[in-house]
Formats: structure tokens, C-alpha cells, sequence
């Protein structure tokens, strides 16, 4: 039987946060890269896709691939690289760009929130925002992967990679594995503490409700404690209609690894000692990341090696795959 094979990434426009590392990373940690061959990437080329600063791309890609390791990705065990390092990607992802169609592009809702957000402020919209979810379905069918380890936001866009996947091999022929989302049982969306409707971004302009793994414990304190909750004094799990606490009482369940967040909710009789525990819970939570992450930012050379060995594993994996992608759609091989 084949092993199974995962992948799954992240994009360095912004620090990484509190919903990256529940919603994603501690997955990759605490099971995948145990359990399966597992592939995790810095997925710069996407970051590409917005506004950038080139010097700050280079500089989060690099911390990005840090804090990974600092969270626990251990290279003896997975794969860890950065995207524009394997070409593969790119050259798979014009294949897949001619399997799908325009209007299954304009539907994906994060296209749609985000160009509504920049056509608001009179910008315009680069192209890649397009046909960024092509590029992420190139990301993970270019290694074949079974699973894709990601957080409620993303299943769209392996739903997508899933229908290109299908639709590809019927057109061509049997080339590629069709993948499937796996999502964590709690917290795989992470809501920003301010504004407990929408999920907590590293790339939102206003940072009062988001906790970033990198923050000093008082910063983390001071968020987690100024969260908006709602009216009402009582201490329940509803998502819809009390959205501030029931974010509360999940971050604290993954968090405490202390029990579901109904559970949880029985415990408590004020808003105030909910929001202290929670706190003190992530505090400790990411208390290990920030001091390993410390130690490996005076190692540079390591985190080079690390994404160096990763990125040629990732190269000779997903070229014959690749190639073979390009010969079924009728591209004559090179002579
Ligand atoms: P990105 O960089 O926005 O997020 C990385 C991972 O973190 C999850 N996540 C969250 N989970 C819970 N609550 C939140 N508030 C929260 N915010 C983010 C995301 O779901 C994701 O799993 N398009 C992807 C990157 C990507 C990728 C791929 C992922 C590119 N190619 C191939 C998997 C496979 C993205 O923007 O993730």
C-alpha cells in the first residue's frame, strides 16, 4: 500500500497567527508529519498576488519557514520548502489554468471579498488574484497528494482543486490523485477578537484582534482580554448568536486541550474569568514557539539547509508527475 501522502502551505503575507497555528500548524505537528509523508510549504508565489513589498515577502517567507520549525515541523520526519523554489508549480499550474474556466474562477468567495475590499478603496485587482486558487490546486496535485490539512477558509479551494483534479483525468487520462480537505475538530476558523463575525487574517489592517504567534505574552494577554463578547451575561456556546464567546471557548478548548467547548461553557459563570483562562492558555501555548523561535533565528544557516534539503525532495517528487501532466495534455516531450 502507498503511504499516504500530505500537503499543505502557508503564505507569507503577513506574521503568522493564533488561527494559522490552531486552525493549520499544530495539525501538521501533532499528527501529520507522524502519520503520513508529509509536504508543508511557504507559499511565496501567492503572496504575490496582492500589493507587496519585495523586501518584506523575502523577510516573512523566511520567517514563516522559521516559526514553522519553532512550532515543531521536524525535517526528519516531513518535508518543509518554499514554493518559487520547485518550478514545478508554476508549470503545472498553466496546465490547470487551461482545464478550468473563468466563471469557476470568479466564483471563489475569497476572490470575491477581496476584490469587493480593494475595488472599495479605488485599487485595482491583480490578475494572479484570479487564478491564485490554480495555482494552490498546481501546489498540491503536483505531488499528489491524498489529504490537505487546512482551515475552514480553504475548503473551497480544495473543493476546486478536486474539480480540476477529476476533470483533468477524464479529459487526459488518470494523472492525478484527487485530494480531500481534512479540517482540525475544533477551531479550524479562529475568529478575530475585535470583530468576532470575521476570521482572524495575518493580512487585516487593524490589529487589535489578532494575536500573532510572535506576540510577548502581555501583548497576547491584553488581546485576549479586551475581546469583544456579546450582550448577555450567561456563559454558552452558540456561534451564531453569541459569536465573541463561543471564538473564546474554542480557542480555550484547543488550547487547554480541557474538552469540547459546550463543555467548557458549563464551567464558567462570567465572561471575565472565561477571558482570563483563555489567555493564560494560549500564553502557554505559545510560550515554546516564541523561545524556540529565538533559538533557530540565531541559526540561519540551519533553516537554509532545512528548506535547501526540502526543496530538492520536493523537485524530484513532483517532476515526473509534472512531466507527465505535460505529455497527456499533448505537449511533445523534449527531444
Ligand atoms: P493562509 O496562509 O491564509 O493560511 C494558512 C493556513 O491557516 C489556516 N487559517 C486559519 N484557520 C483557522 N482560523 C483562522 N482564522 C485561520 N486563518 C488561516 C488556513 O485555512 C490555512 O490552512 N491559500 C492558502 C495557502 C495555500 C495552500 C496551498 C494551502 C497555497 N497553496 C496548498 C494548502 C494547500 C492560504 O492562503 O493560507
Amino acid at each position: 500500500m502507498t503511504r499516504t501522502r500530505i500537503f499543505s502551505g502557508v503564505k507569507p503575507t503577513g506574521h503568522l497567527t493564533l488561527g494559522n497555528y490552531l486552525g493549520a500548524v499544530r495539525q501538521w505537528v501533532r499528527e501529520d508529519q507522524h502519520r503520513a509523508d508529509a509536504l508543508f510549504c511557504v507559499v511565496d508565489l501567492h503572496a504575490l498576488t496582492v500589493e507587496h513589498d519585495p523586501a518584506r515577502v523575502r523577510r516573512l517567507s523566511r520567517q514563516a519557514a522559521t516559526l514553522l520549525l519553532a512550532s515543531g515541523l521536524d525535517p526528519r520526519l516531513c518535508t518543509l520548502f518554499v514554493q518559487s523554489h520547485v518550478d514545478e508549480h508554476t508549470r503545472l499550474s498553466y496546465l490547470l489554468e487551461c482545464t478550468a474556466t473563468d466563471g469557476e474562477m470568479r466564483r471563489m468567495i475569497q476572490y470575491k471579498e477581496k476584490t469587493a475590499r480593494e475595488r472599495a478603496r479605488g485599487g485595482s485587482v491583480r490578475l494572479s488574484l484570479l487564478t491564485y486558487p490554480v495555482l494552490m490546486a498546481a501546489d498540491i496535485l503536483a505531488y499528489g497528494a491524498h489529504e490537505v490539512p487546512v482551515g475552514d477558509d480553504q475548503t473551497q479551494h480544495v473543493e476546486l482543486t478536486r474539480d480540476l483534479a477529476v476533470r483533468f483525468n477524464q479529459r487526459y487520462g488518470q494523472v492525478f490523485t484527487v485530494p480531500r480537505a481534512t479540517r482540525p475538530s475544533v477551531a479550524a476558523r479562529v475568529m478575530d477578537l475585535q470583530d468576532p463575525t470575521s476570521k482572524m487574517g495575518k493580512s487585516h489592517a487593524d490589529t487589535a484582534g489578532i494575536v500573532y504567534l510572535l506576540d510577548e505574552p502581555d501583548v497576547v494577554r491584553r488581546k485576549v482580554l479586551r475581546a469583544v463578547t456579546d450582550s448577555g451575561t450567561s456563559v454558552e456556546y452558540d456561534p451564531e448568536g453569541r459569536p465573541g464567546v463561543a471564538n473564546l471557548l474554542e480557542v480555550l478548548a484547543a488550547c487547554s486541550g480541557g474538552g469540547r467547548p459546550e463543555e467548557l461553557a458549563a464551567e464558567y459563570d462570567s465572561y471575565g474569568a472565561l477571558k482570563k483562562d483563555t489567555a493564560e492558555a494560549v500564553v502557554e501555548v505559545l510560550r515554546p514557539v516564541r523561545e524556540r523561535h529565538a533559538e533557530l533565528v540565531a541559526d540561519p544557516s540551519y533553516v537554509d539547509g532545512v528548506l535547501r534539503a526540502g526543496a530538492e525532495r520536493a523537485r524530484g517528487l513532483a517532476r515526473p508527475l509534472v512531466d507527465r501532466a505535460h505529455e497527456a495534455v499533448g505537449l511533445l516531450p523534449p527531444l
